[in-house]
C-alpha cells in the first residue's frame, strides 16, 4: 500500500523531490548519511557571523535536526528552531534532552513562508541549506522583515554542493544522481533584490565561501524604525 501523508497548509509542495519527503524509510537513509545535518562547520560560522549573544531571541529557519540550533542555544540564545517537516522536527525534540542549553530551545511547526513567530520579535534569523525548498520566496522576505525586530540581522546561506570545488560535491552527487535536488536555483541577487522590497537593508550578496565551502550568502538588516516627528 502506499504511504500517504498530510501537509499543514503551511508545509511546501513536495514536486523538487527530495528524499526527506519520502516517507520514513527515505527519512531515515536520509539522516543517517548526511552526517552534516548533525554538526557542521557551516553552521557553526553562521551562529558566529551573525554574533549570536547571551540572552538573543533567534530564528533557525528550517532548522533540520539542529545544526545551527545547538550552536546558538550553547551561546546563550533563546533558539526557535522553525521547522515544517514533522520527522525533523520529533529528532530534534529527542536531541535537545541531551543539549545542557534545551531549556533554550523552542521548537515551532512552521515555515520559512509562515513561521508562527510574533512581529518584530527576533535579534537575527538564519537559514542553511534550506532557501532551495521554499517554494513561495517572496513570502518568506516578507516573513523575515515581519519577525525581525529593527536593527535585527538575517544570514542567509546555500551550499552549492553543484560546484566541484565543494568538499562534498562527489558524495552528494552520488547521493543525488537521479533526483532533482539542486542547489543552483538560488540567485543570490534575486534574494537580494526579494529582501529590498519586503524592506530589509541588504549588506552583501553572491557567491562566496563559508567555513571552507563554496555557497551562495545573503546578510541583510532590518532598518531602524523612523523616528516619529
Ligand atoms: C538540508 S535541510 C537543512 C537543515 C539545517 N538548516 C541544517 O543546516 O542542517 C533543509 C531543511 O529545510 C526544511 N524546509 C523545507 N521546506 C521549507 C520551508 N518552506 N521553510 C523552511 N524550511 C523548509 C526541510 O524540512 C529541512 O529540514
Amino acid at each position: 500500500m502506499g504511504h500517504s501523508e498530510h501537509h499543514a497548509p503551511h508545509e511546501p509542495a513536495t514536486a523538487h523531490g527530495n528524499e526527506h519527503d519520502q516517507g520514513w524509510r527515505g527519512m531515515v537513509r536520509y539522516l543517517s548519511h548526511a552526517r552534516s545535518l548533525w554538526r557542521s562547520e557551516v553552521n557553526e560560522a553562521v551562529v558566529q557571523r551573525l554574533d549570536v549573544r547571551p540572552g538573543e531571541r533567534v530564528v533557525d529557519i528550517g532548522a533540520g535536526v539542529g545544526a545551527g540550533t545547538v550552536v546558538a542555544a550553547g551561546r546563550g540564545a533563546h533558539v526557535l528552531a522553525v521547522e515544517p517537516t514533522p520527522y525533523m522536527r520529533r529528532t530534534l525534540g529527542l536531541r535537545r534532552l541531551a543539549q545542557a542549553g534545551r531549556g533554550r530551545i523552542e521548537i515551532v511547526d512552521g515555515a520559512a513562508e509562515a513561521t508562527g513567530v510574533a512581529s518584530s520579535s527576533v535579534d537575527a534569523a538564519w537559514a542553511v541549506n534550506s532557501m532551495h525548498h521554499w517554494t513561495t520566496p517572496e513570502v518568506a522576505y516578507g516573513e523575515l522583515a515581519r519577525i525581525l525586530r529593527p536593527g535585527g540581522r538575517v544570514l542567509l546561506v546555500d551550499e552549492d554542493f553543484d560546484d566541484p570545488s565543494h568538499p562534498d560535491h562527489e558524495a552528494f552527487a552520488e547521493r543525488h544522481s537521479g533526483d532533482h535536488h539542486h542547489f543552483h536555483m538560488v540567485d543570490p541577487a534575486d534574494v537580494a533584490r526579494g529582501l529590498r522590497q519586503a524592506g530589509l537593508d541588504v549588506d552583501s550578496a553572491g557567491k562566496d565561501q563559508i567555513a571552507g565551502s563554496p555557497a551562495f550568502i545573503i546578510a541583510a538588516t532590518k532598518p531602524d524604525a523612523e523616528p516619529a516627528d
